[in-house]
C-alpha cells in the first residue's frame, strides 16, 4: 500500500491501494514475480525502535564500587608484600572485569548442568506429573543458558572454563543414577545457592540490563527450587536411617565443593596473582565469608523443611553449624516462597 495525501474521509482509490485499477488486472498480476525483488533479497524498513542496552564493564565496576563501598574494603595489611601492593587503579578495574567474566561464566557452567539434570530428571523420576514438570523446566534452562551465553558473548569481554569444583559437583551429580540424587544435588543445592547468589548480584549490582535479566531468572529457580523440595519431602519420609545419611553426606559435600569455588582462582591467576598471595588476602577478608556463607541462606531452611539437617542425630545440622550457615534454619523455605519473584508479585515490585 502507497501512502497518499487525502481528506480524512476519503477512501483511496484502487490505484492508490493496491497498485492497479481493476482487482482481476491479471496481467498487472503477473508483472511482479521477478521484477519486485531483482537482487534475490528482499530488504524490509522497521521503522520502529528497538531497545538496546550497551554495557561499559569499566563503568559497571566503578559505578559498582560505589553503590556497594562496604564490598571493596581492601585490608592495607593484608595487601603489604603481595602483589596487589604495587596495583594501580587501572588494575584494579582490570580485577573487577575479569570478576564479572567469570561470574558469569560459572552461571552459565551452572546452567548448562541444569539443563542435563532436568532432561534427565524427566527420564528418571517415577511420576509422569513431575515429567511434566521436569520437561518445562528443560525448556527453563536452556532460555537460561542462552540468556548467559549472549550477555557474555555481546555485552562482556571475556569467557573463563568450568571451576573446577563446580566441575566435580555437575560430575557427581550427572553420573548418579538416582533420580531423588539428581533432584538432591541440581533442585535443592545447586539451584538454591543459584537463587541466592542471583538475589546478591540483582541487589549489588547497578547494571540494568544484568539486573533485570537476573530478576526472570530468578523467577524461574525460585519454582525450580519448589519443586524439588514438594518432590522429595514425600520421598524422604519413607527412606531408612542409611539411606538418609548417605544423602546427608551428599548435600555436605555439594555444599563445600560450593564454597571453594566461590575462591575464584582462575581470575586470580588470570592477573597473575601468586597462591600464597591469594590466601594471605581472602584470610584478611572476613567480610568475603559472610558473602559465601549467606549464599547457603535458602539452601539450609529447604534441607530443614527435608528433614535432613536433623537425621542420623543432626548430623548435618552439625556440619552447618561448624560452616556457620546454621542460623538460616530459621527463614522461610522454597515452599512458601516460589511467587516471591514471579512478575507482579510484592518482592518484585521492590526489587525493580
Ligand atoms: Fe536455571
Ligand atoms: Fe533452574
Amino acid at each position: 500500500m502507497t501512502t497518499v495525501d487525502r481528506d480524512k474521509d476519503q477512501f483511496g482509490s484502487n490505484l492508490d491501494l493496491i497498485g492497479r485499477d481493476k482487482i482481476d488486472d491479471l496481467e498487472a498480476v503477473l508483472s511482479f514475480v521477478g521484477k519486485y525483488d531483482v537482487e534475490g533479497f528482499h530488504r524490509v524498513p522497521d521503522n520502529c525502535p528497538a531497545e538496546s542496552i550497551e554495557v561499559d564493564q569499566e563503568q559497571v565496576v566503578i559505578a559498582n564500587a560505589e553503590a556497594n563501598p562496604a564490598q571493596q574494603q581492601w585490608d592495607e595489611a593484608a595487601l603489604a608484600g603481595t602483589a596487589l601492593e604495587k596495583w594501580d587503579d587501572k588494575r584494579f578495574i582490570e580485577f573487577g572485569i575479569q570478576n564479572q567474566n567469570w561470574l558469569l561464566s560459572q552461571f552459565m557452567h551452572g546452567e548448562q548442568g541444569a539443563l542435563l539434570c532436568t532432561a534427565k530428571i524427566v527420564e528418571t523420576v517415577p511420576w509422569i506429573d513431575a515429567k511434566y514438570y521436569a520437561a518445562t523446566q528443560v525448556m527453563d534452562e536452556a532460555r537460561h543458558v542462552e540468556v548467559f551465553s549472549k550477555y557474555l558473548d555481546e555485552k562482556l569481554s571475556g569467557h573463563y572454563p568450568m571451576n573446577a569444583h563446580l566441575g566435580l559437583l555437575l560430575d557427581d551429580i550427572v553420573a548418579d543414577p538416582r533420580w531423588d540424587m539428581t533432584y538432591l544435588g541440581m533442585q535443592i543445592m545447586v539451584e538454591g545457592l543459584a537463587l541466592a547468589a542471583f538475589g546478591f548480584i540483582h541487589m549489588m549490582t547497578t547494571e540494568p540490563l544484568l539486573k533485570k535479566l537476573l530478576r526472570y531468572v530468578m523467577a524461574d529457580e525460585a519454582r525450580h527450587v519448589a519443586f524439588g523440595v514438594l518432590s522429595l519431602q514425600e520421598y524422604y519420609k519413607q527412606l531408612s536411617a542409611p539411606e538418609l545419611r548417605e544423602r546427608q553426606e551428599f548435600a555436605f559435600e555439594a555444599a563445600i565443593r560450593m564454597k571453594d569455588r566461590m575462591a575464584m582462582q582462575e581470575v586470580w591467576e588470570r592477573m597473575e596473582v601468586p597462591t600464597a598471595d591469594v590466601v594471605k588476602i581472602m584470610r584478611a577478608a572476613p567480610e568475603q565469608d559472610d558473602f559465601q556463607i549467606l549464599l547457603f541462606s535458602k539452601i539450609v531452611p529447604n534441607l530443614k523443611k527435608l528433614g535432613l539437617l536433623d537425621a542420623a542425630d543432626g548430623w548435618l545440622r552439625t556440619k552447618f553449624t561448624e560452616m556457620g550457615a546454621i542460623a538460616f534454619e530459621h527463614l522461610s523455605d522454597s515452599t512458601e516462597e516460589e511467587d516471591a519473584f514471579a512478575d507482579g508479585s510484592p518482592a518484585e515490585r521492590q526489587v525493580v
